[in-house]
């Protein structure tokens, strides 16, 4: 049977418009969609907008719209943006629409039915930027006596009835969780997440009374469901919930969700919680992102200091981009954006490295070896060590991507095309061509076999690119999966002409 897989991104608030952290985690998840399908699994790959809440409600009454014009117009650019990214998603969720409405209604009812949910009265620390509730202790006073949350977020104390989920009940039942290390990660941000909710945990205001954009609450229409209940069930809305017998039922449990360090505790303490309550499974993984920031700080709608994403694709390329993304900085950490590291990736790791090595060996063979895919095969310790090393990627690849260790993926397979240009400078095929046709064949044969490995695994991260370049190596468009690099290409296939994919990036003349 087909193994499944359920991967997803964050859904966007719509409060503002896209930027490089919305495309980011989309990007991520998109490679470890690409990555699983062509490992041979049936994947469902969601991402979509968050919708609801007092944030989007406020900044609809900013643009002096009505919220659902509002939430269509924004949303569609977020998806705009993902078609543009490359984003592979196989649905594309809105909480507003009819089939999240009435998820959100039954995973209520059931709450209720389990006796987690019950009326009470909110007293607190609200930040609608966060959409967030916080504890006093989690806060800092300004120098003006106001009251900020750990992310700069602004706080006001809020006073109205709720409805309150038991989340204090759920504490051992988290705690055991999270003894499986591989639940959250990375590690650093797992031990904060034990950390936090061995410090004990309150119950959960889940509904507010003081804004309408929501999902009424079942029976008690003056309220509306919290936006983090409601966005967090996207998950399972879009899978079908509350019908089990639904084809994409059979996808839940996530195999991860992918998130921002900023969510995490949504994703790793109440989403878990809300799930154990209904009896529903629990994700099997909520691995953290770090932030893109600009000049040291977040980047993000409220702070007025985002990089539009589609706009450095088309200054740079799309591969390029998701490229450098992926590669500059680990997935958990923090990382910083900038034109000269970028170029320097585009320049140095994919014109040089990788172009060069794909024009100079495909360039020999059209000139040299009649254009042809040679048959020689590794003979020398040199050819196999290398021919090794690429066999080896694969295997080394499938554990840095489930891991979420996208840079190290990509690290690995430079070792190989580093290697392959120590190789074809040791080889010189330039001189066998002179000299000697037969071993000629057997070093173009290795390097475009190495080339053939490193691009079949590179396809997640640059899609676009590595199929021209597995074009031009003459690899048969049903053979790009990882299992087809078992099977041998066909010797004396012939190869279209070569043609540059990563051009270098000049910069324009002052
Ligand atoms: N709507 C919620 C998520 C609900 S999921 C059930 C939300 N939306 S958001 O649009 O504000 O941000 C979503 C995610 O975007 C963040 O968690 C993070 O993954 C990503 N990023 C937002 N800013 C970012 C950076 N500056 N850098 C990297 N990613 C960041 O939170």
């Amino acid at each position: 049977m087909t193994q499944r897989s359920f991967i997803t991104t964050p859904i966007f608030y719509v409060n503002g418009a896209p930027h490089i952290g919305h495309a980011y985690i989309s990007i991520a998840a998109d490679v470890m969609a690409r990555f699983k399908r062509l490992d041979g699994y049936d994947v469902f790959f969601l991402t979509g907008t968050d919708e609801h809440g007092q944030k989007v409600e406020r900044a609809a009454a900013e643009a002096g719209i009505d919220p659902q014009t509002f939430t269509d117009q924004v949303s569609a650019d977020f998806r705009d943006m993902a078609v543009r990214m490359g984003i592979s998603f196989d649905d594309f969720i809105r909480t507003t629409e009819p089939r999240h409405k009435a998820s959100c209604t039954v995973l209520w009812e059931r709450l209720v039915a389990a006796g987690q949910i019950y009326l009470g009265h909110y007293e607190g620390w609200y930040a609608v930027r966060d959409e967030a509730f916080y504890d006093e202790s989690e806060l800092t006073t300004l120098s003006d006596g106001n009251k900020v949350a750990a992310s700069g977020a602004p706080v006001a104390w809020v006073r109205e009835p709720s409805y309150f989920f038991r989340l204090s009940e759920w504490q051992d039942r988290l705690l055991k969780l999270y003894e499986d290390p591989d639940f959250v990660l990375p590690a650093g941000r797992r031990n904060e997440v034990v950390s936090f909710v061995r410090g004990g945990l309150r119950d959960l205001s889940i509904s507010r009374t003081s804004f309408t954009w929501g999902i009424p609450v079942p029976g008690a229409p003056d309220h509306v469901m919290y936006v983090w209940l409601d966005a967090l069930t996207n998950y399972i809305t879009a899978c079908g919930f509350p019908d089990t017998d639904a084809p994409r039922w059979d996808f839940w449990p996530a195999d991860v969700h992918l998130v921002g360090k900023d969510i995490l505790r949504f994703h790793a303490v109440y989403w878990p919680a809300f799930l154990m309550a209904a009896g529903i499974e629990v994700p099997r993984r909520v691995s953290a992102s770090g932030w893109w920031l600009a000049a040291g700080e977040k980047m993000s709608k409220s702070l007025g200091n985002v990089i539009e994403p589609r706009k450095l694709a088309e200054t740079y390329g799309l591969d390029q981009l998701r490229y450098f993304l992926m590669r500059e900085k680990p997935f958990g950490a923090d990382g910083t954006i900038s034109h000269p590291a970028l170029v320097s990736r585009i320049n140095v790791d994919l014109a040089n490295d990788l172009g060069n090595l794909a024009q100079r060996t495909l360039t020999l063979i059209a000139r040299n070896a009649g254009a042809v895919l040679p048959t020689g095969r590794a003979t020398t310790e040199d050819d196999r060590s290398l021919a090794d090393a690429a066999a080896a990627l694969p295997g080394l690849l499938r554990e840095r991507i489930d891991h979420q260790a996208f840079h190290e993926a990509l690290e690995e397979v430079w070792k190989v095309i580093r290697a392959a240009n120590g190789y074809i400078d040791r080889q010189a095929p330039w001189a066998l061509a002179k000299t000697d046709l037969s071993r000629l064949g057997v070093v173009l044969r290795v390097l475009v076999d190495a080339l053939r490995v490193a691009a079949t695994l590179l396809q997640p991260f640059m899609p676009g690119s590595m199929a021209r370049m597995l074009d031009q190596l003459g690899v048969p468009e049903d053979a790009r999966d990882f299992a087809a690099l078992a099977t041998p290409l066909a010797d004396l296939t012939p190869l279209p002409p070569p043609r540059g994919i990563f051009p270098r990036y000049v910069e324009a003349a002052a």
